[in-house]
């Protein structure tokens, strides 16, 4: 059976690498598995485009390596005045219609939007969705994340959280085996993991935020990752997935800088004001912290207490002993309490949280996991 793919966020990073990686690998004289994968549509934040028979190899492998927009494919059509919330509307009214066949890949940042999009698709349509934008699945209600994915033969969604380390699919089959979740403890930021190892190795705070700046590892604007709302959004889904019923706002988040510092309009400006009044006391907390045989670390946790998770997303001192203390850059690193994995012999998996290739090729397994018959051969 054909397995038809449409992806959302074709001209991003995530998006382009994905699609170098399916014109590579995804093809069925490679014999991997016998169930060709098409890519038959491609949508960017303007255009999409649709080609039933599905894009050719050549032009995948050249659309991925070049800045080429959707705009630009032949027969693209603009979508801006609809969005792509429309698209399912779009594609039975043009004939594209694959129904369980067809797999919307979400690599987009769209928040509403793809909240709304994802529930049109998993209550009104036969189709599948995988998914590395975590805002349908970590930003919204508890009642949206569970009508989106009661049902993982439609909704993947692996590349949201450690997607490297494969956390999603551990915590969900340990709750649907019945192993109860009492604590996480985990390290969920490369960006910030890669700054606190920076410091705690001599860098001043703001040498450290230039240094994952120009490593590429922020966003455009640093202070995105230095909020902790990706930290927060990715322990919401890790609880959610290990069985709790939380909600984003349940977090009790405290940002790696003052929150004033986000308030200052220019990201450069911002950077002085970390020099002149943060360098000198973050230094003198990390010598502090030292003495004690401690270090820093930017921890997501939850802990079950009382019959009620508290989360907490926020700075913390840990031993230099610990794992934690020992991850280097942007590994991302996580330890699970269990009714199995007890206090004594916690899960534990440490490792590449994330990156383009491992999150692109985590969409791939989950592609091969929504196959509705997977052959081998
Ligand atoms: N980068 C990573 O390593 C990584 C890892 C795990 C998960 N993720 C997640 O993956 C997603 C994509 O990340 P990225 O780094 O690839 O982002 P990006 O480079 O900013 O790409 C975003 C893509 O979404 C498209 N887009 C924006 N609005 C759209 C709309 N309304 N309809 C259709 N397409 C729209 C953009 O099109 P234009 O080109 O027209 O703007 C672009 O193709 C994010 O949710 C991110 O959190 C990323």
């Amino acid at each position: 059976m054909r397995q038809n793919v449409f992806v959302l966020g074709a001209t991003g990073k995530v998006g382009r690498e994905l699609l170098g990686q399916m014109a590579e690998n995804d093809v069925p004289e490679l014999k991997r598995h016998q169930n060709p994968t098409v890519v038959i549509g491609l949508a960017d934040s303007r255009h999409y485009a649709i080609n039933q028979g599905g894009f050719s190899q050549e032009f995948l492998r050249q659309f991925a390596a070049t800045k080429q927009r959707v705009g630009e494919v032949i027969g693209a059509i603009d979508h801006s005045s609809e969005g792509i919330a429309e698209l399912p509307r779009i594609l039975r009214e043009t004939g594209t219609w694959y129904g369980k066949e067809l797999v919307y890949v979400d690599a987009t940042s769209e928040q509403e939007l793809a909240r709304d999009l994802h529930l049109d698709i998993i209550r009104n349509t036969d189709s599948k969705i995988a998914t590395a934008n975590k805002n349908p699945v970590g930003r919204y209600d508890h009642e949206t994340y569970k009508t989106l994915t009661a049902n993982p033969t439609r909704y993947r969604y692996s590349a949201t959280a450690m997607a490297g380390l494969g956390a999603v699919p551990w915590l969900s089959e340990r709750h649907m085996i019945g192993d109860r979740v009492h604590r996480i403890d985990a390290s969920l930021s490369g960006t910030l993991g890669f700054i606190t190892d920076a410091m705690a190795n001599g860098m001043k705070m703001s040498e450290a935020i230039q240094a994952a700046r120009a490593a590429g590892y922020t966003e455009p604007d640093y202070r995105d990752d230095l909020n902790g709302i990706d930290v927060a959004r990715k322990l919401t889904i890790l609880a959610r997935e290990a069985g709790f019923p939380v909600e984003f706002a349940d977090i009790q988040l405290e940002p790696f800088l003052p929150r004033e510092y986000f308030d200052i309009s220019d990201p450069e400006e911002c950077l002085e004001e970390i020099s002149e009044k943060l360098d000198v006391s973050m230094q003198s907390e990390v010598d502090d912290a030292k003495h004690f045989g401690l270090t820093h670390r930017y921890l997501a946790s939850l802990e079950h207490l009382d019959g009620k998770p508290v989360l907490k997303v926020g700075m913390q001192r840990v031993p230099l002993s610990s794992g934690f203390a020992r991850l280097q850059g942007t590994d991302n690193r996580i330890q699970v309490v269990t009714d199995m994995y007890t206090d004594k012999k916690p899960y534990r998996l440490e490792g590449p949280g994330a990156g383009l290739d491992i999150t692109a090729s985590v969409l791939r397994r989950d592609l091969v996991n929504l196959q509705s018959q997977v052959a081998r051969f």
